[in-house]
C-alpha cells in the first residue's frame, strides 16, 4: 500500500487533525467477538494512523481515546481499555522517540490508574523536546469539562485581580484552555457512521471541517485516513468570509517566485483570515 498521500490532499494538509475513534464494539460484535477484541484491533489502527500522520507531515494528531463519560462503562471494559493504553505506551515508546514525536495528554489524567499514569508521564517527559509531530491523547476527557475548568481558572484570576472580567474575550479565554498551545483544529474525523461530536473539543471545533465515515475504527487504516484528507482538501474553508474574499486572500498571499515558499504549500487560512502559509513562512525565516 502507498506510503504517501497524493494530489490535492498533499498540498492542502490540515495542521491539526482530531479523531473520534468509534465502532470498536460493533466491529467485534459483527464478528461474534468480545467488545474488547474490537478495542485491541482498534489499538492497531492507532499505531497505523500515528505512523501515517507522521510520515505525511501532520503537525498535531489528537485522538479521543477515552472520554470522561467512558468511566461509566462496565468495569471489565474500562480495565481492558486501561491495560491496552498502558501496553500502547510501552510498546510504542521506541516508535514515538525514534520518529521525533511529542506525546501529550488532554483531560483529567489524575483519574487514570497509577500504572497507566506512570507510563504516560514518563513518555510525555522524555518526548517533550521532540518536534516533528505532536500526538495528543484525550484521556478521561470531556469538552464541557475542559471549558468548565477554564471558566474556574478565569474566575479565580478575576477574583485575584489578575484579569478584568470585562476584558475576557475569545483570545484571552482561549489561553485558559489546555489546548491553547496547539494550532486550531482543522479537521475532525469520526468513524463508524455516527454523526455527532460526543463532547470532543467543543471550543476547538469552531472552524474545523467535519468528516464522517462509515468505516468502523478497527478497519480505519492509512488508506481511509488519506481518503478523509482528500475530502478535507476539497473543502473551501471560509471562516465567515465570502468565497470571493477567500480567493482574493489566497491569491494575495500566493508566493511570488522566486519566493521563500515551495510550490504546493498548504494555503489554508486560519479563523482570523490570516494565512497559515504566511505564518509558516515567518517561522521558517
Ligand atoms: C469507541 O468505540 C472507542 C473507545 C471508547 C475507545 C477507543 C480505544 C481504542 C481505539 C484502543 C486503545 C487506545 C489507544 C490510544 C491505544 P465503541 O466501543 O464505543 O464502539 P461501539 O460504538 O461500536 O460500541
Amino acid at each position: 500500500m502507498s506510503n504517501d498521500v497524493k494530489g490535492s490532499a498533499a498540498r492542502r494538509l490540515p495542521r491539526h487533525v482530531g479523531i473520534i475513534m468509534d465502532g470498536n464494539g460493533r466491529w467485534a460484535q459483527e464478528r461474534g467477538f468480545d467488545r474488547i477484541e474490537g478495542h485491541r484491533i482498534g489499538a492497531d489502527s492507532v499505531k497505523d494512523i500515528v505512523r501515517a500522520a507522521r510520515q505525511i507531515g501532520i503537525r498535531v494528531l489528537t485522538l479521543y481515546a477515552f472520554s470522561a463519560q467512558n468511566w461509566a462503562r462496565p468495569a471489565g471494559e474500562v480495565a481492558a481499555l486501561m491495560e491496552l493504553l498502558r501496553e500502547y505506551l510501552i510498546d510504542e515508546r521506541p516508535e514515538i522517540m525514534d520518529n521525533d514525536i511529542r506525546l501529550q495528554s488532554l483531560g483529567d489524567v489524575e483519574r487514570l490508574p497509577a500504572e497507566v499514569r506512570q507510563e504516560l508521564d514518563a513518555l510525555a517527559a522524555d518526548s517533550a523536546d521532540n518536534r516533528s509531530m505532536r500526538l495528543v491523547l484525550a484521556l478521561s476527557y470531556g469538552g464541557r469539562e475542559s471549558i468548565a475548568r477554564a471558566v474556574r481558572a478565569v474566575a479565580r484570576a478575576a477574583v485575584a485581580g489578575e484579569i478584568d472580567p470585562g476584558q475576557v474575550n475569545v483570545d484571552r479565554f482561549n489561553r485558559f484552555l489546555p489546548t491553547s498551545e496547539l494550532p486550531p483544529l482543522d479537521l475532525l474525523i469520526r468513524t463508524s457512521g455516527e454523526q455527532r461530536i460526543s463532547n470532543f473539543m467543543l471550543w476547538e471545533l469552531a472552524y474545523a471541517e467535519l468528516v464522517f465515515t462509515d468505516t468502523l475504527w478497527p478497519d480505519f487504516r492509512r488508506q481511509q485516513f488519506y481518503d478523509a484528507l482528500e475530502i478535507y482538501a476539497q473543502r473551501e474553508r471560509r471562516f465567515g468570509l465570502t468565497g470571493p474574499q477567500i480567493i482574493q486572500l489566497e491569491s494575495d498571499l500566493e508566493p511570488k517566485p522566486p519566493g521563500a515558499m515551495r510550490s504546493g504549500q498548504s494555503q489554508e487560512l486560519d479563523e482570523n483570515g490570516r494565512s497559515l502559509m504566511r505564518e509558516r513562512a515567518d517561522k521558517r525565516s
